[in-house]
């Protein structure tokens, strides 16, 4: 399997997915790019360390949006992926890149989809909302991509539990090392043994 990450931020993510292809665990895969919108992202740093070409097209550079939404789908035209992860891509997808990859595109959110998703749901803010409203259980949600946010087919959920003293930032690590970086290579690699999703 084929696969594209685009990031925008540390990489946490990509990370698992590299450690994931090399330790055996996602099997029959190659990751055979990065794009990010941000050329500082820690997580050009871990592809570049990996040895995975790595693309940074970022909205910031063309004058219309239409030509940075151009660009991309270019560049993916160009990688040929098999399967698009979004890992924390901080970018709305162009819906003509979403109908060329109908059910190819994955993204990770860090929330137990439909809890806390959404416009506005994005990084810590997820968790600030989690414990505003006192849930006991949050975790996270691997889900097929399609025109809306966060509204395509679950594929996999992990729950984690909620600590009474838990702060955004302790619950969002929590989240990132139980959930987030246990299903995100998971869903890839049942994807690409194309397996049944089984339900964490
Ligand atoms: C994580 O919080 C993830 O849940 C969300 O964006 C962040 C990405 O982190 N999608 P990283 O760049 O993978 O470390």
């Amino acid at each position: 399997l084929k696969v594209v990450v685009c990031v925008s931020g540390g990489g946490t993510n990509l990370q698992a997915l590299i450690d994931g292809v090399k330790n055996g665990n996602i099997r029959n895969t190659d990751i055979t790019g990065v794009i990010s919108n941000n050329p500082c992202a820690y997580a050009m740093k871990r592809a570049e360390d990996a040895g995975i070409p790595s693309f940074c097209i970022s909205p910031k550079d063309f004058e219309k949006r239409d030509d940075f939404n151009q660009a991309l789908i270019d560049k993916l035209d160009e990688l040929k992926p098999d399967l698009i992860v979004l890992a924390g891509f901080l970018v709305i997808l162009p819906q003509e890149l979403i109908q060329l990859y109908r059910n190819r595109i994955i993204n990770i959110h860090p929330s137990l989809i439909p809890s806390f998703c959404g416009t506005g749901y994005y990084g810590l803010k997820v968790h600030e909302a989690a414990l505003e409203r006192g849930v006991k259980v949050t975790g996270a949600t691997v889900h097929f991509v399609d025109e809306g946010t966060d509204t395509g087919e679950i594929i996999m959920q992990k729950a984690v539990e909620v600590l009474v003293e838990d702060t955004p930032e302790s619950l969002q690590r929590r989240v990132m090392e139980q959930a987030e970086w246990v299903i995100l290579p998971k869903a890839v690699d049942a994807i690409a043994m194309e397996q049944k999703f089984e339900y964490l």
